[in-house]
């Protein structure tokens, strides 16, 4: 799997936590523990055959787990349009999920080149999907909107000409 180039603390971030789960999220990223079960996948650009398999495979382990259906949904949700932006919008890179009894963390490292304007991607109906991704369907801006609504933690770490880090938390 290639690496995918380290997001640096002088790059842009945005943060959105629902309420309610400010300390539980805030000593979850400052302690960053390992997780029980992770999965990984990579994310190869322009494919849309298999991007959205990486989420699959994760709906279906929360499944075998026994996790309820709302969650599932909000998972297979926030994950699957996380998976797409990589494949639409950058040179790829991989997801790495991380399951914990009362949670899971997504997370989404890319390849550039990077989102100029974080706030702005945010907007729903913001969209630079180009011909080919709005063949495919894609490109209505509203995939991050989306993952903000159906996740309890959102983290986007990126800048113009930079790779992009998108991480999701779910509670259970
Ligand atoms: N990983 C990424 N790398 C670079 N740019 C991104 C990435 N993810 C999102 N973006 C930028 O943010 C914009 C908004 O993303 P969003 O997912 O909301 O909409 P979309 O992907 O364009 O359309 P939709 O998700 O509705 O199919 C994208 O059009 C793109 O400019
Ligand atoms: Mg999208």
């Amino acid at each position: 799997m290639q690496d995918c180039a380290a997001v640096r603390s002088d790059m842009a971030e945005y943060w959105n936590i629902e309420s309610g789960h400010e300390e539980a999220i805030m000593t979850f990223f400052d302690n960053r523990p390992v997780a029980d079960v992770v999965l990984e996948s990579e994310i190869t650009e322009k494919d849309f055959v298999t991007s959205g398999r990486g989420s699959a495979d994760v709906k279906n382990t929360l499944k075998r787990l026994g996790i309820g259906p709302e969650i599932l949904r909000r998972v297979a949700v926030a994950s699957y349009e996380a998976e797409i932006n990589v494949a639409a919008h950058s040179n790829g890179g991989k997801m790495e999920s991380s399951i914990f009894d009362d949670m899971i963390h997504l997370r989404f490292t890319d390849r550039g080149p990077g989102i100029a304007n974080i706030e702005q991607a945010m907007v729903p109906g913001y969209s630079t999907a180009d011909d080919l991704v709005r063949e495919m369907g894609f490109g209505a801006g509203l995939g991050l909107p989306n993952i903000k609504k159906n996740s309890d933690a959102l983290h986007i770490v990126s800048d113009y000409g930079k790779p992009t880090m998108v991480e999701i938390v779910i509670f259970y």
